[in-house]
């Protein structure tokens, strides 16, 4: 108590009122307090300001404002403006990553150092194809090539269906008028609008080349099936129905949904040798919330530095230890690298994003990155699409990131730039015909994990495995006008899922899913190189930091080594 007293007077002289929590501190922790002086004016100390209290470079801060945000911080308001005073105060650390990128560009991470006793030199490089990258130049685009857009779709979709429908014949809208109330007919169809009755059934009106029907779908007990499908249906995607005509053939009780589907659940593809491919998403370099550390840990590790993770788990969140020896086979057996867009952190991409960067320059961003890659070896394979952050338009499909940014990256040999979404071969050779990978940035997944009530219920965003499974039944990227901004190609929907892939590879949404067999498909939603955003806090969207799955492509396994540090744990729970 009588050392309680002495503190508190001790700060009373210089005019400070202490905060409870610090006087704790000083206690608990024995901090030297006396020789603490008074600089500013009276404020009350807390924690927050004593621990930078004694750093010249925040002399400018004011710290009668700081208090009143931490007050308002601490009932809830106002709690941005608080956290961009804490980032001011905290600026000597921004200046510790800003020192770490510099070392990591100067090359104090050197390859070699960890490479020659693990990697098996004479083998040959990994083998990759580009599938599908799309490259068609901006124009200006009119109202009609919207319209043929949606034609072009349907054209390039009707076949998936076709075979399918063999229960009743297959009209178009147009025909229905001259069939008879009760027969039972197949419609092909895009869909023109949802909505609910009063009494809770569904209405789906679906438009063909010829004209547009309503469907209905009852709530009935027996209807069940087909109700729980219709409560899956978005705008603008296409979709067959069985059905039967009512009254005056205006509308068609509904007694099927058939969606686009990838045809039958095919076998889990298997390479006859043992390759490797990883995966990266959203590293977002330039951001203040890089997170530089962890990202040089991962080149370590794929460099034979087995030291430098937190752990090895299965794609079953099963922890395990590998044998050093076979860690190190098969680091020296990744030959494919995939990095699904957001490579940058960009500049103009929200309002005042300039705030939160730390290389406000983006070619200087990307530098960096191609300084980062080039401490990958060489024999790696690194495929990069574009996402939203880079420095390419936002509309899809999106041709590859801008050359004149991204130069260094362009010029590196073992870098292959693809268009988003863009396909890929990886690991063909004479006898075997290799993997297609469809890699897509994700732009268009809030939109879904939203208005499916399914994937909303079930955690929304968090939920990469239910938004990937739903796009892949609806064999489209983004189906719904609005889900995301796109180039209304009138010659090709190039958003359309034309083949099932072997990878579906996404990112976008900070969160990892690895699951590598889906009904023959790997998915996998890549981890960030970015911590938590200030933006994601405020939606409670906790993004998966610095993970890295692993994905054998003998055997269709996915490891995943974890790089994320002990303290975000802590911060995290
Ligand atoms: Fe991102």
């Amino acid at each position: 108590m009588e050392n309680k007293k002495k503190i508190i007077n001790h700060f009373l002289e210089k005019d400070f009122l202490i905060s409870e929590n610090l006087l704790d501190k000083i206690i608990s922790s024995n901090i030297d307090y006396e020789s603490f002086d008074k600089k500013e004016d009276n404020i009350i100390l807390n924690e927050d300001i004593y621990s930078h209290f004694e750093d010249e470079h925040i002399k400018g801060i004011d710290w009668k404002e700081f208090e009143k945000f931490k007050v308002m911080d601490e009932k809830g308001k106002n709690k941005e403006i608080y956290k961009k005073f804490l980032n001011m105060i905290e600026q000597d650390e921004k200046e510790g990553i800003e020192k770490k990128i510099e070392e990591i560009e100067k090359g104090k991470v050197q390859t070699n150092e960890y490479s020659d006793d693990i990697l098996i030199k004479d083998e040959k490089e990994g083998n990759v194809e580009i599938i599908f990258s799309y490259d068609e130049k901006s124009k200006k685009r009119s109202v009609l090539d919207f319209v043929n857009y949606f034609r072009s779709r349907f054209k390039q979709m009707e076949p998936m269906f076709k075979s399918r429908l063999n229960n009743n014949p297959i009209i178009s809208i147009n025909k229905i008028k001259i069939k008879s109330q009760n027969d039972k007919i197949s419609l092909i169809g895009l869909v023109n609008n949802t909505s609910l009755t009063k009494n809770g059934h569904i209405i789906i009106e679906l438009e063909d080349l010829t004209g547009k029907i309503k469907i209905l779908f009852t709530n009935k007990a027996e209807n069940n099936e087909n109700y729980e499908k219709a409560k899956e249906v978005v705008l603008d995607e296409m979709i067959a129905i069985e059905g039967t005509i009512g009254q005056n053939n205006e509308i068609i009780f509904g007694d099927n949904i058939l969606f686009a589907e990838l045809s039958l659940i095919k076998e889990l593809k298997k390479s006859p040798k043992e390759e490797y491919a990883v995966f990266m998403g959203d590293p977002h370099i330039g951001a203040d919330m890089f997170l530089a550390e962890e990202f040089e840990n991962m080149i370590k590790w794929i460099n034979g530095d087995l030291d430098c993770y937190k752990k090895i788990r299965s794609s079953n969140d099963e922890s395990i230890s590998l044998d050093k020896e076979e860690e190190k086979r098969i680091i020296s057996k990744i030959k494919y690298m995939i990095i699904t867009g957001d490579v940058v952190d960009g500049v103009g991409i929200y309002p005042a994003q300039e705030s939160d960067l730390f290389i406000k320059d983006i070619k200087k961003q990307y530098d960096v990155f191609a300084e980062l890659l080039k401490k990958i070896p060489s024999h790696i394979q690194i495929i990069i699409n574009a996402g939203n952050h880079d420095a390419m338009r936002i509309a899809e499909p999106q041709p590859i990131i801008y050359k004149e940014y991204a130069e260094k990256l362009c010029e590196m040999p073992n870098v292959i730039m693809v268009s988003n979404p863009g396909v890929i071969n990886i690991g063909k050779t004479e006898e075997f015909e290799g993997f297609n990978c469809l890699l897509y940035h994700g732009y268009s997944f809030t939109y879904y994990a939203d208005v499916i009530e399914d994937i909303r219920s079930k955690g929304g965003l968090t939920r990469a495995d239910l938004i990937m499974q739903i796009l892949l039944k609806k064999r489209h990227l983004a189906p719904s006008h609005g889900s995301t901004l796109y180039i209304p190609d009138s010659e090709k929907d190039n958003l359309v899922i034309e083949q099932a892939p072997d990878f579906f590879v996404t990112g976008h949404i900070h969160r990892l899913t690895s699951i590598p067999n889906y009904k023959g498909i790997s998915l996998l939603n890549c981890s960030t190189w970015m911590g938590e955003t200030a933006f994601q806090e405020k939606v409670g969207l906790k993004p998966q930091i610095a993970k890295l799955p692993v994905a054998n492509l003998k055997t269709r396994e996915i490891l995943i080594v974890d790089f994320e540090k002990e303290k975000e744990d802590v911060k995290n729970e």
